[in-house]
């Protein structure tokens, strides 16, 4: 599927088959596909928990004020913004840099101190805001990657943060911008006309 193809014909789907088991292979492929997602100082601040057996699913939904599409899919994407990712990560991710001749070691360490300042303390909201954009971001590849698979996909922030984040044992300190209910377009199910966009020239201006 090419690009605008798959831009023009995304949809948020309620229809899903709910005789349709994805295997754990093809979950492995949409994640590793939207791994190429692009991230600051390519820190990937993000968690994935698939939420794909079915007692899960209905304590998911439960948790998600009961939107059916949440057991009807074939698995959840739980998107998690982890503002400790940083310091998770920055260290492999100078090493590459260093190792693949983008930068020197002394250069890389002086990155990692530019890192800690800009995105500064864990609890600070710009950390906060620093894991959540770039979680989006993948969040986003996820839709389109699972199209790439022949699945459809619903984004959803109707749940409740907290009972979530208890039901599968997650940090306080992290963040849950969405939630992919994710599987195969029940058959026979139509969907209404994509819904209204603005006008491109309503919030856009070239200067
Ligand atoms: C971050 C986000 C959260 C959303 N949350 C929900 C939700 O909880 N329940 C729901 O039915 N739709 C939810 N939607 C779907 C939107 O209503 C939908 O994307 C919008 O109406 C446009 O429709 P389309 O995706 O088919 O183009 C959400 C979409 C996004 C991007």
């Amino acid at each position: 599927m090419d690009i605008e193809k798959a831009l023009k014909s995304r949809r948020s789907v309620n229809f899903f088959d709910q005789n349709y088991t994805i295997s754990d292979e093809e979950i492995n492929s949409i994640l590793e596909l939207a791994n190429y997602t692009p991230s600051s100082m390519n820190l990937q601040p993000w968690k994935i928990i698939v939420v794909k057996s079915p007692d899960m699913k209905n304590k998911l939904k439960e948790a998600c004020f009961n939107q059916a599409k949440v057991s009807e899919a074939s698995c959840n994407f739980v998107v998690v913004a982890d503002p400790h990712a940083l310091e998770e990560n920055i260290d492999d991710v100078l090493k590459s840099w260093v190792d693949l001749g983008y930068m020197s070691e002394e250069t890389a360490s002086n990155y990692k101190n530019m890192a800690l300042g800009l995105y500064e303390t864990q609890d600070s909201l710009k950390r906060k805001i620093f894991a959540v954009k770039n979680s989006s971001f993948y969040a986003m590849s996820l839709m389109y990657a699972a199209m790439a698979f022949g699945y459809e996909t619903h984004p959803m922030d109707g749940f409740d943060e907290n009972k979530v984040k208890n039901l599968l044992n997650l940090p306080e300190n992290v963040i849950i911008p969405v939630i992919i209910a994710c599987g195969k377009f029940k058959k026979d199910a139509v969907l209404l006309p994509r819904a209204f966009r603005r006008n491109v020239k309503k919030f856009s201006k070239i200067i």
